[in-house]
């Protein structure tokens, strides 16, 4: 968690309108900035997310000696290096809070000539990383984690990679990517099987940089050897910021947002299913592409929603959207019911855990089990509660405010700026009577 607290104060009440943009895609600006360093040529890439995440991705590859222009507006220009162009950073490479960064890294540098260690900061200082290191062990990887399996990491140079054919046990896009880009290097094929589909933007990425890739149903193949060609990469606003707004506006009655230029890769639109589930007024407008990934403006009608069971097959696809969701059963008539999410006591925060606990305090009856939660909807109270330092938790409480009888206070906030920086400034911009304080 951050030295310095800041919180989050939300008046009570209130509605959300008007139009906005919301930041760009977070997965994608972290694999546009991988693959264009890896790649030969200029890649310039539009609409980065400026936040600390993407941001650590992009200083590890500075300090691997790639050339990087920017962030300037969410422009970005990479001058790539090759695959076999990086260069041994000067110290540890230090990824703060991003999950992504580390896993995704360590598969690009589990087939490096030069050693490095991967360190982080509290929240992923204690996240599993044996469902990476033990597939790359397989693939002839030499990786040392504590004692746990959490970071840091250290990575053994000099190793060749031979290519593996990976059954996941879990639906999880970072391992499946963190092996296919391990994969690049690798000798043979690396096939990787997932038990549902997680989000391909690596896959897709990967084709637009002239890399083949095969997928059949579940299985997603590559074979090591080629080489990646510059590109052109436009990242679309993130689904999973564009979330907090759509649970608002769908709660908030008198509510009519448009949130522009979202992505609507169909392995990110959970969020959107569950919430018409539920019975919010949600519509796509505008429909197109940017480069390989679909985009649309969406927009959000406040309505009166109602618990649902959620559907198990679309856990991965909203994987990241459960604190909002959350926020939205506890607004609904009736009862939600999760279950099938056991990857979400393993985020940023025990998502499950702190969500319930937060929930509680605001008077909402939300009972954890062991891979789910059941909310029971209800009247919430204002009062304080702890993000424990996750930034999607932080901006879920926030629009919980919308619906709250007295303001909500939410501690340990500062990693709102991996995912979202502007975040309070669109909220304002929406209607949302919210201020930032750092103590
Ligand atoms: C991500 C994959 C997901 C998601 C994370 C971003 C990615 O994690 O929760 O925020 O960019 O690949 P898992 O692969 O662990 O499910």
């Amino acid at each position: 968690m951050s030295k310095n607290n800041v919180v989050m104060t939300v008046a009570a009440g209130g509605c959300l309108q008007g139009e906005v943009p919301v930041p760009g895609d977070k997965s994608i600006s972290h694999r546009s900035v991988m693959l264009g360093a890896l790649a030969e040529g200029v890649t310039e890439i539009q609409g980065f997310l400026e936040g600390e995440d993407p941001m650590a991705t992009l200083q590890a590859f500075r300090a691997m000696g790639v050339r990087i222009e920017g962030p300037d507006q969410g422009q970005v220009v990479v001058h790539g290096v090759g695959l076999h162009g990086l260069r041994q950073p000067p110290r540890p490479l230090y990824l703060g809070n991003s999950g992504t960064s580390m896993r995704l890294l360590a598969g690009v540098l589990a087939a490096q000539s030069f050693d490095t260690t991967l360190l982080g900061d509290e929240s992923l200082s204690s996240r599993p990383m044996r469902r990476i290191t033990e597939p790359l062990a397989a693939m002839g990887a030499r990786i040392e984690s504590s004692d746990e399996g959490t970071p840091p990491l250290r990575i053994k140079g000099g190793q060749s990679l031979k290519g593996i054919d990976y059954e996941m046990p879990v639906a999880s896009a970072q391992v499946k990517s963190c092996l296919l880009l391990a994969g690049l290097y690798a000798e043979g094929r690396t096939c990787v099987t997932e038990p549902d589909p997680s989000r391909d933007h690596t896959e897709r990425m990967l084709q637009g940089f002239g890399y083949p890739v095969e997928r059949e149903g579940n299985r997603i193949c590559l074979q090591g050897g080629g080489r990646l060609r510059a590109m052109h990469i436009m990242v679309p606003g993130d689904i999973s910021s564009a979330a907090f707004f759509m649970v608002g506006a769908a709660i908030a009655r008198d509510s009519d947002v448009l949130l522009k230029n979202v992505g609507i890769n169909p392995t990110r639109t959970g969020v959107i299913d569950i919430l018409q589930q539920m019975g919010a007024d949600i519509t796509l407008e505008n429909e197109r592409r940017a480069g390989a990934e679909p985009v649309a403006d969406i927009r959000v009608k406040g309505s009166e929603l109602h618990g649902i069971e959620i559907p198990v097959e679309l856990v991965p696809l909203a994987i990241d959207e459960f604190p909002a969701l959350f926020v939205a059963a506890a607004c609904a008539e009736g009862e939600t019911v999760l279950t099938g999410a056991r990857e979400l006591r393993v985020k940023e925060s025990d998502r499950i855990q702190v969500m319930a606990d937060g929930l509680n305090e605001l008077g909402i009856s939300a009972r954890p089990t062991e891979d789910g939660i059941v909310i029971q909807g209800g009247e919430l109270r204002g009062g304080r509660v702890d993000s424990h330092g996750d930034h999607r938790v932080a901006m879920a409480f926030a629009m919980a405010g919308l619906r709250a009888s007295s303001p909500i206070v939410i501690d340990h906030c500062a990693n709102v700026k991996t995912s979202f920086p502007d975040f309070v400034a669109t909220a304002w911009r929406l209607g949302m009577n919210i201020k930032e304080t750092a103590w």
